[in-house]
């Protein structure tokens, strides 16, 4: 069974009941989320540290991964049970045009998309997927807007074991779709959106006997937090004031501020930075329970250019705001118009993202202009999925066909005549 270097075991945030990890379980019998608890109380933070140093750069071997150099802080197994394709490793780039755009002196850019299948989804697959071979699955299972199903089928790959992909029909970029077929996926095309697929995927798994890789499971959340550690180890463990994260389905800044609770308690970090969500504004369940201070509603018809992040019902929403609220941060929610211009920032700084990852950018800047963020604070945007992702809405922007978007920013080809004249008129 799964484990960790420290005593583990599986919590419900809701009810506190405890389960031991060998059995598979993605929920409470309540309902309720799970988390991986472990017991530090005997981690000796510094010499965690001093290991973690010690395999920065490794050219081979698990540790050479940017989620298994962490190892004590993820899964407790060997070498030989580990599937991994050196994930992570990721740069930090200073935000340099983007920056400027946002109002932010000091704004580095994580770049998630440089994972081996362009977003941060690796780091949470590898991990799950490591469990599905400890818990013996044959098959795999996700319900997906793209990076989700397009990590796991090349992981699952990897593995040798079959797996399964819910997408909404229609409704994912293509270079995931792409991806999910090349890399071997049983690729299924329902007929709903993003939440219809986790509602019939999370069934399935039940009854099916597949096991399940949405970010419900919390491993996928144990491999998710190496982000925020990566970072931190980046900045020689100098802690930034913000983190500015998009969020769809709500667990990666959920594994964030797990993350940085067990450096806490660890004693390896002693300020606490503050977690910024950042949700696309047709898609914003998390932000109008925050901003309204209600109780969380789902949005029936998410509708966003940002793909990745259309959920209007996020399995996470209670793990998210845990952390939102321990690390004092706040959610904002941002318009197509926004993510698009921002997102043009991102990659004429010639870094590059999807749209979903450039709600990063667009919400420092918003949040810079309501006064929130200081231009002089230090701020870590993650930029979650590679330009490449989503080529079609690179092209509608610079060529100004997106409806409702307007392309501020374009940069649209010119058609000439192969002449030197034509060329000169051109320059
Ligand atoms: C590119 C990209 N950005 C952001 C997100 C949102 O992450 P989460 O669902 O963990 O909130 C996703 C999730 O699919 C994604 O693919
Ligand atoms: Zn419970």
């Amino acid at each position: 069974m799964p484990s960790s270097a420290f005593p583990s075991w599986l919590e419900c945030l809701t009810c506190s009941r405890k389960y031991d990890l060998g059995k598979v379980r993605y929920t409470c019998d309540c309902g309720g989320l799970l988390d991986l608890k472990r017991d530090l109380g005997k981690a000796d933070g510094r010499k965690l540290v001093s290991l973690w140093e010690k395999r920065w750069g490794l050219k081979s071997g698990v540790e050479s991964s940017g989620v298994w150099r962490y190892r004590e802080l993820i899964l407790d197994v060997p070498d030989s049970k580990i599937i991994t394709k050196q994930e992570g490793n990721t740069r930090l780039y200073p935000a340099g045009r983007a920056g400027k755009y946002a109002g932010i002196k000091n704004f580095l850019l994580k770049h998630e998309g440089e994972n081996p299948t362009g977003s941060f989804k690796d780091r949470g697959m590898t991990c799950g997927i490591t469990a599905a071979g400890i818990y013996n699955a044959k098959c795999v299972a996700c319900a997906s807007t793209g990076n989700t199903s397009a990590s796991m089928a090349a992981y699952a790959a990897t593995a040798g074991i079959k797996s399964v992909i819910f997408i909404p029909s229609g409704k994912i970029a293509y270079g995931k779709l792409a991806q999910a077929l090349a890399y071997g996926g049983l690729t299924l095309q329902i007929d709903g959106n993003f939440d219809d697929a986790m509602t019939l995927v999370q069934e399935i798994c039940g009854k099916l006997n597949i096991y399940l890789l949405n970010s419900i499971n919390p491993f996928r959340i144990e491999g998710q937090k190496a982000i925020c550690f990566e970072i931190l180890q980046q900045l020689d463990w100098k802690v930034p004031d913000w983190f500015v994260i998009p969020g769809g389905n709500l667990g990666n800044n959920s594994a964030f501020s797990k993350a940085l609770m067990e450096l806490h308690e660890l004693g390896i970090i002693d300020k606490i930075p503050r977690i910024a969500v950042i949700q696309a504004s047709g898609a914003n369940p998390l932000y109008t329970m925050w901003k309204n201070n209600k109780p969380f509603a789902p949005v029936k018809n998410p509708e966003t250019i940002a793909t990745a992040i259309k959920i209007g019902n996020p399995v996470s929403w209670e793990k998210s705001l845990r952390g939102i609220k321990w690390s004092n941060g706040v959610v904002e929610q941002v318009t197509e118009q926004e993510i698009m211009d921002a997102k043009a920032m991102v990659d004429a700084a010639g870094i590059g993202a999807e749209p979903a990852s450039c709600c990063s950018v667009a919400g420092a800047k918003k949040l810079v202009e309501a006064g929130i963020i200081s231009k002089d604070e230090s701020v870590v945007g993650i930029l979650t999925g590679n330009v490449l992702k989503d080529p079609d809405a690179v092209i509608n922007y610079h060529t100004d066909q997106l409806k409702n978007i307007k392309g501020t920013f374009a940069n649209s080809p010119k058609s000439i005549k192969a002449t030197l004249e034509a060329v000169k008129a051109a320059l």
